[in-house]
């Protein structure tokens, strides 16, 4: 097809999902074993997306290293989310935590073993035996490289049912057409050609947006594409002020240093040498999760206890564990701190910072993994055509704060809860009406304009201030006064980008032109996140307000949901109830009550 001097490349297919991390393969490998045509759309070759990075595990309670069960799981996941987590979500997701790794273990995940040859489990933040009795080892290990070992497996399962990739190729925007979705635009980044993909339900799986922020433990290419799309399409997000901080991105670098360090026995001190998390947490200890750490190390560093010249940062001690343990179960974190640290790990402590990790919040979904919005009064309104399942969606399980090594059992669990629910609505093959041009013309004019758009301020230079208004104002700690102040400036860089001018005009492997488009995605999170932020007077999980520093679940046990005006910047807000009840009888509602750590 000929638009507006581009050529249109078309395609159809039953399902198309964007993105090739955890949650994506895990979808395109499923969908495709059902019979459904199946592509996936990825900006990164898929084994270099961002799941490639998780180093400590994925949560399961297999038992292997002690007694477990998946209620106590469920209890330790709804308190983590501090009752902002879906309990009928973190039931089915608890319940599918032993199945789905024991899948992946037949699919060919390499997983670290015990001596008696079973699947290793290490213990992370958060977990434990008889609702907050023990502690439990949980988290299922490929030493410290366990998303790696995961990525690689799934890439190749979905090779062997046929699903078809399309790689270096950027989803621009869904086409949508009276509130469903009927397919996805993409930009084949190698050719420059524009490609459109019909499907009968687009799945985003376009992971986080951590590069809203200066430092960050997520790779380049973590722009939340997908939620920015679906804020364009004039659908809501939800949640997005839940910024989770992990309590050990390498200090200057932000590189991620696995909680898992403390699970196997690492420590935090500060600048007297003190254990200083016994204070803090005197049960759990380092092992606190990690909103409770990430507070306690930043009251650490502002109370002048931190380490180095500047006293802006803490140690992380593995000294003690001996190379030997080292070389087995941290073999990635020993090179990361030598590489970005200039650390040898059985020597020296690792200088370290709470880094910003994970965004709780996202695209809102149901456990199938389709996306809902209010409408009607009614807040779980199915859209039509579209999904989301990974980092990119709020289910909601991880509510107001996230426990590690429940990422990647999310992204397992939801990814094949999708591709069930696609096999279930869907008939393979089934023909596509056609489009309206007019529902894409929209999306064309937007990229088109962005690509000879001839003003005078630039990408990087928006980018940057961004990122350092976002990680000054939407920090570890935030008050009415301070997030007023970040909001405002946040308001005058996101018109900035009206005057944005590109000098490369090109199709082919326009790299300002992507950034651009990227950009644009991130700034539209920007404003959800720290509007939000200002939005919410409380303090819950990873949103600790001074100003109002208890839960307050008379006022605020609820979702956020944040519409984008995407012209002007403005954000509206309204709310979706917390979902109180469990999926089964076989499990009760966790009531909420204060955390103790
Ligand atoms: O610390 C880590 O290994 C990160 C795991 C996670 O975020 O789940």
């Amino acid at each position: 097809m000929e638009m507006k001097g581009y050529t249109i490349v078309e395609h159809e297919y039953d399902v198309v999902i964007v993105g090739a991390g955890g949650a994506g393969l895990r979808a395109t490998l499923g969908m495709a074993a059902a019979g459904l045509s199946t592509a996936c759309i990825t900006k990164v070759f898929p084994t270099r997306s961002h799941t490639v990075a998780a180093q400590g595990g994925m949560s399961a309670a297999l038992g292997n290293m002690g007694e477990d069960s998946w209620k106590w799981h469920m209890y330790d996941t709804v308190k983590g989310s501090d009752w902002l987590g879906d309990q009928d979500a973190i039931e089915y997701m608890c319940r599918e935590a032993a199945p789905a790794v024991i899948e992946l273990e037949h699919y060919g995940v390499p997983f670290s073993r015990t001596a008696s040859g079973k699947i290793y489990q290490r213990p992370f933040g958060g977990m434990t035996t008889h609702y907050g009795e023990g502690v439990a080892q949980r988290t299922c290990a490929a030493a410290d490289r366990t998303g790696h070992a995961i990525l690689h497996t799934l890439y190749q399962q979905s090779l062997k049912h046929k699903a078809e990739f399309f790689v270096e190729y950027f989803a621009t925007d869904l086409i949508m057409e009276e509130g469903v979705c009927k397919g996805v635009m993409a930009w084949d980044l190698g050719t420059g050609l524009l490609h459109c993909f019909k499907a009968h339900q687009v799945i985003l799986a376009t992971g986080g947006s951590g590069r809203v922020f200066f430092s960050a433990t997520s790779a380049h290419t973590c722009t939340g594409d997908g939620s920015a799309m679906v804020l364009r399409a004039g659908l809501p997000l939800q949640d997005m002020e839940f910024v989770q901080f992990h309590p050990t991105g390498v200090y200057g670098a932000g590189v991620l240093i696995t909680e898992g360090v403390r699970g196997e026995g690492g420590y935090l001190t500060n600048s007297e040498g003190e254990r200083f998390m016994e204070r803090y947490a005197p049960n759990a200890k380092d092992l606190a999760s990690r909103d409770v750490v990430s507070r306690a190390m930043t009251v650490e560093i502002n109370a002048g206890r931190g380490v180095g010249e500047k006293k802006d940062h803490l140690f992380l001690n593995l000294m003690h564990l001996g190379s030997e343990i080292i070389k087995e179960r941290l073999p990635g974190i020993a090179d990361s701190a030598r590489i970005f640290a200039g650390v040898d790990v059985t020597k020296d402590p690792i200088p370290v910072l709470p880094t910003v990790h994970y965004n709780m919040g996202g695209i809102p979904t149901n456990y199938h993994g389709e996306v809902v919005t209010l409408a009607d009064d009614n807040p779980d309104t199915v859209v039509a055509g579209l999904m989301a399942i990974g980092e990119a969606a709020c289910v909601s399980v991880h509510g107001a704060n996230r426990l590690g090594s429940n990422s990647l059992l999310d992204i397992i669990v939801f990814g094949r809860a999708a591709a069930l629910r696609a096999a279930e609505i869907l008939t393979p093959n089934t023909p596509h009406q056609a489009l309206n041009p007019d529902s894409f013309k929209r999306v064309l004019s937007r990229f088109d304009q962005l690509r000879h758009a001839s003003g005078t301020e630039s990408t990087a230079r928006i980018r940057d201030d961004m990122q350092r208004t976002m990680q000054q104002y939407a920090a570890v700690f935030r008050t009415g006064e301070s997030l007023q102040i970040g909001v405002d400036a946040m308001q005058k860089i996101f018109k900035r980008f009206d005057a944005i001018g590109l000098t490369d005009r090109g199709m082919q492997w326009n790299t300002d032109l992507l950034e651009t488009l990227e950009l644009d995605n991130l700034l539209a999170q920007a404003q959800t996140i720290i509007t939000g932020a200002l939005h919410r007077e409380e303090s819950r999980g990873g949103h600790a307000r001074e100003d109002f520093p208890d839960r307050d679940d008379q006022r605020w046990m609820k979702h956020t949901l944040a519409w984008l005006d995407t012209v002007s910047g403005a954000v509206r807000f309204d709310s979706r109830p917390v979902h109180l009840y469990t999926l089964t009888d076989d499990c009760d509602v966790i009531p909420p009550k204060k955390r103790v750590y």
